[in-house]
């Protein structure tokens, strides 16, 4: 199968917003959501976009399409083929659910007859379209139930990204889209991405550029007492926590608990997920870069905090720059090699290469997956990361809980 890129042309849909005046019945305490609606006549982007509609609409092949965290690999969630075709083309175990997205609060009601429980009346207000995802009741025969992997609700998302959003719409059905990476392997955040993974098992990557977020939705159970996240991402749980009636949101996810009390990690133990070729090794805040690598060939480093050039040391020297490579996104590598006291290149090859997200902690999440990639391909063989501060309940928990994923050792500092 030969995977095309379609390229939308910038300008609208996103300029183009306005408001919806159906949502803003739903619940009279809140404000009405600003939504953007399909323009008539199409614009060019959307016009670029008929094709994958098409395709949604009538085939079992999924269709790679950006939102504002991920790339996403679509299927209409309500056709049991075309779910399938998601698992088979991202080599997907089946039962690990997918989120369904929508266009509109209108798309959702049609999958909630009971309506969509006042909980999270607040969170919906404030946060969608955007990187948060809510748990449902299923209401069986509503939707493929592929989707589910057999369980009794569903995570819905509304993206905030215009192009998914129209995509949906002219769809005219929810999409189920899972990270369009290969199982196990980092989202993508490009299309280029996509096509590294998926290239000849899908037909159709819609590119929209580069993912804004760089890591997934927010995944929230309001379902339960109290109410949880099972998933950090996009929306922070500062931001959760401070809606009514999410005040005593808990942390349902396994994190800084599965780490134990700073013992390294065994190799072996990790459940592989989120990982680039390389091996990553972590270290947790305040970790030093001061030790070994050389020996392990081209060595990869991501800098977020600390961690200055001169003054790391890889494999007992210091490392002297000399080219840049640019990669997708504008993601920048620096290319170097460690040089030891008597100026000879240490170690076998003494490569190393350096990617600078040093800054806040939004920029980070943004080129996190990027960089993991990025390295991938100009052939680190091991990956240092530096981790970032995870105490506070901010975007960093999304950051270093996929980062605690892809490492097969964690150091403590
Ligand atoms: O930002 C995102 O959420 C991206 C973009 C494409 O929208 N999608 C995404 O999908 O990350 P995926 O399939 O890679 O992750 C879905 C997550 C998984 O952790 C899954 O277990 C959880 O959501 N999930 C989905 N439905 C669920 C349910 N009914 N109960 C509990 N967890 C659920
Ligand atoms: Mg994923």
């Amino acid at each position: 199968m030969e995977t095309r890129i379609i390229t939308i042309p910038p300008g609208p849909p996103s300029s183009s917003k306005n408001t919806d005046p159906s949502l803003g019945a739903w619940s009279p305490s809140h404000p009405p959501l600003t939504l953007w609606t399909l323009p008539s006549p199409p614009t060019p982007s959307l016009a670029a976009l008929a094709p994958a509609a098409a395709l949604l609409r009538t085939t079992p092949v999924p269709v790679a399409f950006p939102t504002e965290t991920v790339y996403g690999l679509a299927a209409d969630a309500t056709r049991p083929a075309a779910v399938r075709g998601i698992y088979a083309a991202k080599g997907r175990p089946s039962d690990n659910p997918l989120i369904v997205h929508v266009c509109d609060l209108s798309m959702l009601r049609a999958l909630v007859p009971d309506g969509i429980p006042e909980i999270y009346a607040p969170l919906i207000a404030r946060f969608w379209p955007g990187p948060l995802t809510i748990l449902l009741p299923l209401v069986p025969g509503t939707l493929a139930p592929e989707v589910t992997a057999g369980l009794g609700t569903f995570g819905a998302r509304m993206p905030a990204s215009a192009l998914a959003r129209s995509l949906i719409k002219m769809v005219g059905a929810p999409l189920a889209a899972p990270s369009a990476n290969a199982s196990t392997r980092p989202s993508p955040t490009a299309a280029a991405h996509v096509v590294e993974d998926l290239r000849g098992r899908i037909e159709v990557v819609v590119d929209g550029g580069v993912c804004e977020v760089g890591v997934e939705s927010t995944v929230v159970d309001g379902l339960s007492r109290p109410p949880a996240v099972l998933r950090p991402g996009g929306v922070s749980v500062e931001e959760i926590r401070g809606c009514e009636g999410w005040e005593g949101v808990v942390r349902g996810y396994e994190d800084r608990a599965a780490l134990g009390a700073g013992a390294p990690r065994a190799p072996g133990m990790k459940y592989k997920h989120y990982s680039p070729r390389a091996r990553v090794v972590l270290f947790e805040r305040g970790g030093r870069l001061d030790d070994g690598g050389v020996g392990e060939g081209t060595v990869g480093v991501i800098r977020t905090r600390g961690w200055e050039w001169p003054g790391c040391v890889v494999g007992g020297g210091e490392v002297v720059f000399g080219g840049e490579v640019v990669g997708e996104g504008g993601l920048r590598v620096k290319e170097g090699r460690v040089v030891g006291r008597e100026g000879r290149v240490v170690g076998r090859e003494g490569r190393v290469l350096d990617v600078d997200l040093v800054g806040d902690v939004k920029g980070v999440a943004h080129g996190l997956f990027a960089a993991l990639r990025e390295l991938d391909r100009l052939g680190a063989d091991v990956i240092y990361v530096e981790g970032v501060d995870d105490d506070g309940e901010d975007i960093a928990a999304a950051v270093m809980n996929r980062l605690r994923k892809a490492a097969s050792e964690i150091r403590s500092g």
